[in-house]
């Protein structure tokens, strides 16, 4: 923690809750601002960084590099983060308004759409949360199990988190060992008998929602083909025209992409990743576990950009071993806040978290948990502008009494037995995992349990 001085005029704390790329970029508004501020940012992991360290893939390091600039923002002075404690078991929002003058959410969106059909359960039908969770050590979903003995798995849904789940299935594990993945994750990929990958959409290729540079990765994994089926590139009007636009030129690459894919000669790789289009899974079927998915066969309807795909009494079946669910994250409701269900967030107007339309005095929301399961890491740093600003504007409206910030909330946790990790306990996790990588070459070997994080502290 770092060491701050509460004895002169009183300044404003602010508590965020949360620290991924949105939770960071908020401080970084708050503690660049004309405010005389101090942020205790709260954390229900040990570990900082959000999903940049549990969901940003191994094999794509660079993106996690704005972990420097959270770095940064967490060596200020007048920043605290206080790892290990979660808003709803160690602390209540009532314990963070006693104690600061406004409470900023940014717990992201870490639960999983449902396909809501029948089968969906079954035993070898997973979600692309889980599996993503699983390789990136986060705790929650360490003891996962995934039955890699299977040759055939589908992944639905065509988004970049499904590009990711298609890349780790697909890639030889020797290209991955020297990345961050967790061991567990190398030793289960390293006995993988999968040789075949169908990823749907339920939509037409130029509605796939993969980034141009994520498509064409998939194309060129080691010893793996991407095939396309032809017919289903085939666009129908709408479809001309959404592509006609000048700003869906991600579109235009990805068909190119697509084209390039379905001219390949797919005889030759150990693995092949099978692009399909118009096609919804209606059923999982199978003895105790994955035997097949139903697919309905869909048709889009409704005018350019707004098409929607609607099911046709075509049917079709794969059959397969492992299911993987990737149709987007969900945030999850918090005790006593409004929710609005119908977009996965919590009500808000631009970041005022709000009743109806009466904002709740001096409670925000940014990123995932604000705008929904959406857009990149760079994408939160706007979205938490716009919060700061509006909590900027509010502040001086909300009580003018001095509130006890880090230190007020450090006494309500006294008199529990939450073992606290600040950031320089962290720096020890960090630095231990450091150390057990660089002897395998890797940049870090994560601590995948709590327990184990925690044992850093103690040496
Ligand atoms: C699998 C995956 C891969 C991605 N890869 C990329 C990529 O390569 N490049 C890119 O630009 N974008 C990527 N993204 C998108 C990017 O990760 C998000 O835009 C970003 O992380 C959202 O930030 P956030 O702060 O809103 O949420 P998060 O990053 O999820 O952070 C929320 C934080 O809040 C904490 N928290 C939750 N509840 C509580 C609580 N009750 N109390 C205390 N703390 C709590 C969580 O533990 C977490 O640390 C990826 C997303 C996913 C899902
Ligand atoms: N490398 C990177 O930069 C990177 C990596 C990972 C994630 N991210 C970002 O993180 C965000 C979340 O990514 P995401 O992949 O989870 O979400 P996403 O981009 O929204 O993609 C979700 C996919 O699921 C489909 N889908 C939704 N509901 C469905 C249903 N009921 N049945 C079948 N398909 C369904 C969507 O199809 P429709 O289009 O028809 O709705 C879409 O293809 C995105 O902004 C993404 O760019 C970035």
């Amino acid at each position: 923690m770092s060491n701050q001085d509460n004895s002169h005029d009183p300044p404003y704390h602010v508590a965020i809750v949360g620290s991924g790329p949105s939770g960071f970029y908020a401080a970084e508004a708050l503690l660049r601002s004309d405010l005389d501020v101090r942020v205790s940012m709260i954390e229900r992991l040990p570990t900082p960084y959000g999903l940049v360290r549990s969901g940003v893939a191994p094999d794509h390091p660079k993106l996690k590099q704005s972990i420097l600039v959270y770095d940064k923002i967490a060596r200020h002075e007048n920043f605290n983060f206080l790892g290990n404690v979660e808003l709803g078991r160690d602390v209540s929002i009532a314990d963070l308004q006693a104690t600061h003058h406004a409470v900023v959410l940014a717990c992201g969106a870490h639960a999983d759409r449902r396909m809501d059909i029948p089968g969906e359960d079954l035993e070898g039908s997973h979600t692309a949360t889980e599996f993503v969770g699983w390789y990136n050590g986060h705790p929650d979903y360490r003891d996962k199990k995934f039955d890699l003995s299977q040759e055939v798995a589908v992944v639905v849904g065509q988004g970049n988190v499904a590009a990711d789940v298609v890349r780790i299935l697909a890639k030889p594990v020797d290209e991955l060992r020297h990345t961050d993945i967790t061991e567990h994750a190398l030793e289960a990929l390293a006995q993988s008998k999968i040789r075949e990958i169908h990823i749907l959409g339920r939509r037409g290729p130029a509605q796939a929602k993969f980034t141009a540079k994520e498509l064409r990765e998939l194309g060129s994994i080691t010893n793996t083909n991407a095939s396309v089926n032809a017919q289903e590139c085939v666009l129908n009007d709408q479809s001309k025209i959404e592509l006609e636009a000048k700003t869906n030129t991600n579109a235009v690459k990805n068909l190119e992409t697509f084209r390039g894919f379905a001219e390949q000669d797919t005889s030759v790789g150990r693995r092949e990743i099978k692009f399909r289009f118009c096609l919804s899974p209606i059923a999982l079927k199978g003895q105790e576990r994955v035997q097949e998915i139903l697919l309905a066969r869909n048709r889009l309807e409704g005018p350019a950009f707004s098409q929607v795909a609607q099911s046709t009494d075509e049917t079709e079946t794969i059959s397969c071993g492992l299911v993987f669910r990737s149709i987007g994250y969900r945030s999850v409701p918090l005790p006593g806040l409004p929710f609005d269900f119908s977009s996965g967030v919590l009500s808000n107007i631009e970041g005022r978290v709000v009743d109806g339309d009466q904002p709740l005095r001096g409670l925000y929301v940014t990123g995932w948990l604000k705008r929904g399961a959406n857009g990149i890491i760079g994408t939160n740093r706007a979205d938490s502008i716009e919060t700061i600003k509006n909590l900027r504007a509010d502040i001086c409206d909300l009580t003018i009494e001095t509130m006890p910030g880090i230190h007020g909330l450090l006494s309500i946790l006294k008199e529990s037995d939450v073992k606290k990790v600040t950031f320089s306990d962290w720096q020890k996790i960090d630095s231990a995992e450091i150390e057990r990588g660089t002897a395998k070459g890797k940049p870090r070997e994560k601590f995948t349990r709590i327990d184990e994080m925690l044992d850093q502290l103690d040496r």
